[in-house]
């Protein structure tokens, strides 16, 4: 089988990590038969750069046009001026829109072997922690009317609005409800209902759809203690639904409990379009271009591709035990080095994984 995979390297370090997963890919492809396609997509300052606007149409449609997209990632202080709508996050925004990816799945596991990475105490962790967040991607306050106007008197005031529909609440709803009954049977729904409506009609319609799922057990919380609990109790959580924001928010602290957010990947899924497969980690413009970054969470954002795209159950496991075996080696990257293990560059933590495979 043929499989078409548009690339969107982006900006800073997104080049090196997109070259070492493609590479990991190719292994893949040759061990198990498959053809992988790239064909390489500008978008993000990149994109600023060469057309002059963050996300071109050619990048949509040769992503729409895809089996799948995997992507680096956008954005840096050289594009720091560009004014909100142009700036080369739009261009991630842009895309998750065009091709209606609605559920963004964000694991936050712990690497047994990066225990002690992890800012929170050994006696929290015991056990280890896997828990997955599903957050609504093309709704909410990041797409909302976005206004700044000023008023008679020189004042100045800007706004912008958290609106959700119950399509939207059911069809991320069922994906965490889906994706709970093949985990641990139970999904945490987080919102702010003692306070904004559209959180209100968030819990009604979520638990609504419930009672579709007889095997998984749902709790209600609000966003500032599910904050909490995440440091405080975080083996208390296993699927976590929630809204644009608090899921952008809260996804970013739960990597950090994991002590390692160069291991994370992402996957954004729709229905109908190829799904997008990016490391949850930013352009990190500061180590770009030293060889030195992570690979990792863009390698195994390429196993969820395998995964949730292309039905590759055993390939994706392929990929994910090897960076296992890496780890168990010793082998790191200098974000998560530690005493008595070796310090790899990108390409070599590359060629480390591709090595177990
Ligand atoms: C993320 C990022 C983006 C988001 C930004 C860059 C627009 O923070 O993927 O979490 O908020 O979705
Ligand atoms: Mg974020």
């Amino acid at each position: 089988m043929k499989y078409n995979i548009a690339v969107v390297p982006g900006d800073g370090i997104g080049p090196e990590v997109v070259g070492e997963a493609i590479k990991v890919l190719n292994a893949i492809g040759q061990k198990y038969n498959h053809q992988f396609n790239y064909t390489t997509v500008l978008a993000g300052g990149a994109a600023i750069d060469e057309y002059g606007e963050c996300l071109p149409e050619a990048t949509v449609e040769a992503c729409k046009n895809s089996d799948a997209v995997l992507l680096g990632a956008v954005g840096g202080p050289k594009w720091d001026h560009v004014p909100g709508p142009q700036r080369p996050e739009r261009a991630l925004l842009g895309l998750r829109k065009a091709l209606g990816l609605y559920a963004n799945l964000r694991p936050a596991m712990i690497f047994q072997e990066l225990a002690d990475a992890s800012p929170l105490k050994p006696s929290i962790l015991d056990g280890g922690l896997d828990i997955l967040i599903v957050r609504e991607l093309t709704g909410g306050i990041y797409f909302g009317e976005h206004v700044t106007e000023s008023g008679e008197d020189g004042s100045v005031t800007a706004y912008d609005v958290e609106k959700y529909s119950d399509y939207e609440i059911q069809r991320i709803a069922r994906t965490a409800f889906e994706m709970a009954s093949k985990r641990n049977g139970r999904v945490t729904s987080v919102d702010k209902a003692n306070v904004l409506d559209s959180s209100r009609l968030w819990r009604k319609i979520v638990g609504e759809m419930s009672s579709d799922y007889g095997n998984v057990e749902l709790d209600n919380m609000y966003v500032d203690n599910a904050a909490m609990q995440l440091i405080r109790d975080p083996k208390h959580f296993d699927v976590i639904v929630t809204g644009n924001m608090f899921g952008d928010i809260l996804s970013d602290e739960a990597s950090q409990i994991t002590g390692s957010i160069g291991m994370l990947p992402s996957a954004s899924l729709g229905t109908g379009n190829p799904g997008l497969f990016e490391p949850i980690h930013g352009s990190a413009p500061d180590i770009a271009g030293k060889d030195i970054v992570n690979p990792t969470a863009c390698i195994l954002s390429a196993a969820m591709m395998l995964r949730y795209s292309f039905g590759m159950a055993e390939e994706a496991d392929a990929i994910e035990n090897a960076v296992n075996k890496v780890l168990d080696k010793g082998l790191r990257t200098a974000d998560n080095m530690s005493e008595g293990c070796t310090c790899l560059g990108c390409t070599a933590m590359g060629d480390a994984i591709l090595a177990e495979i």
